[in-house]
């Protein structure tokens, strides 16, 4: 559909302020460019985000709504309780996070809502639905699994009360660590749903630099399948005890990641990462009694994801039976592949054409907020270009024309949601 773009734009500057001064907290410096952040989830780097980005909200007048599991949704005007077409993303980050993965989008949505509040000030603008900008807790599952875990609450993917008790990789149980940053809120779980859910993200992969396209129109999220293994052998002397007499956990361990590697290159569409693997006692001369070992393993085919977890079952039972080492397996996040709205998908084509922006469509291999508001409203999200396809590292960049690019798309595509030319999907 030919659409016209809208004259209003973003204030870059105002935009990219602010992602430097929240990349700030956790700061991870990288010599002679801008760094990243480490800012784990309800970590106290997290909550002095968390403080941050309420504050800015708060001072453009947007009523703040903590949840229970701390969703911060800020929402403009202040006494607008109908359903708000809503923007954001997440501000925890990785432990090597770079400084655009998920601020981008809470601080573009708030950089949109400012501009709209402003458009709405000078008349050119009225509002059918509120405007919301929010960030979940604890989206990237580093410390907490799963994943998205504070968007799946907000959708009723994951009962409150379970979510709470979540155990995290250091021993600390999420509500008391909720309480102790202090964004244990009121606003119940599950949300009442907004009436439309866009955000903007870095893509995070090679695809739209490789292409030489600025913007990605996103259809949808691959499956996602994360569980732990606890491989349970004998620790013994490694100098006296034969290989043959031996049950290596860590030899098991590190078998599995190879196998995982070799199932992923050998299945077209299946990424797969053994992201952690802790041995015990972890010492040079004693043979590992236990590894604790984490496989994501990625697909955009649910039955094509589900065959490679049976693989790889049958692939661990059996190195596990030939050392003589025991297996157990803990499940810490299983998606299927999520599809966005397609009138959504087309809005965001249309208006990246209108803005005479390069535009593609194309799936995500990271996972998203966007997967769980999808369960409940229009979603869609926008992509912009990560720098040689680098994310989860402190080098992570995207160019500022690529950046602004990208809020302006968001700002077209929530102003058309918003308003009462265009009526929520
Ligand atoms: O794991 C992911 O895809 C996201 O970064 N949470
Ligand atoms: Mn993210
Ligand atoms: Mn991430």
């Amino acid at each position: 559909m030919t659409v016209t773009a809208t004259s209003l734009r973003i204030d870059r500057s105002r935009l990219l302020t602010r992602i430097d001064e929240l990349a700030q907290i956790g700061a991870l410096p990288v010599e002679g460019r801008e760094g990243g952040s480490s800012r784990l989830a309800l970590t106290d780097a997290d909550g002095a985000g968390r403080d941050l980005v309420t504050s800015w909200m708060a001072d453009l007048g947007l009523r703040v709504d903590i949840d229970g599991i701390g969703n911060v949704v800020g929402t403009w005007p202040a006494d607008r309780l109908d359903p708000p077409v809503l923007t954001g993303s997440h501000i925890d980050t990785v432990a090597t996070g770079g400084r655009y993965d998920g601020n981008l989008g809470v601080l573009a949505g708030l950089e949109v809502v400012e501009t709209l509040i402003e458009a709405v000030a000078d008349g050119d603008v009225e509002l059918e639905h509120p405007l919301a900008v929010g960030f979940f807790t604890n989206e990237e599952g580093s410390r907490f699994a799963p994943d998205m875990l504070g968007s799946l609450v907000y959708v009723g993917g994951l009962p409150l009360e379970e979510a709470l008790d979540t155990v995290a990789i250091d021993g600390a149980i999420l509500g008391d660590e909720l309480e102790r940053i202090g964004y244990v809120g009121g606003m119940p779980c599950p949300a009442r749903p907004p009436a439309a859910f866009v955000e903007l993200h870095i893509e995070q992969g090679p695809v739209l630099e490789s292409d030489g396209i600025t913007i990605g129109a996103v259809t949808g999220v691959q499956g996602i399948s994360w569980q732990e293994l606890t491989l349970t052998g004998q620790s013994n002397h490694a100098g006296t005890t034969p290989i043959d007499l031996r049950h290596d956990a860590g030899y098991v361990a590190a078998a599995v990641a190879v196998a995982v590697r070799r199932m992923a290159s050998e299945t077209p569409g299946l990424v797969g990462t053994v992201g952690r693997i802790d041995l015990h006692p972890g010492l040079i001369n004693v043979v590992a009694a236990r590894a604790t070992i984490t496989v994501d393993l990625r697909h955009a085919d649910e039955p094509a994801l589900t065959s490679a977890e049976a693989r790889l079952a049958a692939e661990v039972a059996e190195l596990a039976t030939t050392e003589g080492v025991d297996v157990s397996w803990r499940p810490l996040a299983r998606f299927d592949p999520v599809r966005f709205d397609p009138k959504v998908v087309d809005l965001v084509e249309d208006v990246a054409t209108a803005h005479g922006r390069s535009v593609r469509r194309m799936a995500s291999g990271a996972g998203h907020d966007a997967q769980m508001l999808a369960r409940v409203c229009p979603a869609g999200m926008i992509f912009t270009p990560s720098v040689a396809g680098i994310s989860h590292n402190p080098t992570e960049f995207t160019e500022p024309d690529d950046l602004e690019a990208g809020a302006n798309i968001l700002l077209d595509v929530i102003l058309r949601l918003a308003t009462a030319a265009g009526t929520t999907p």
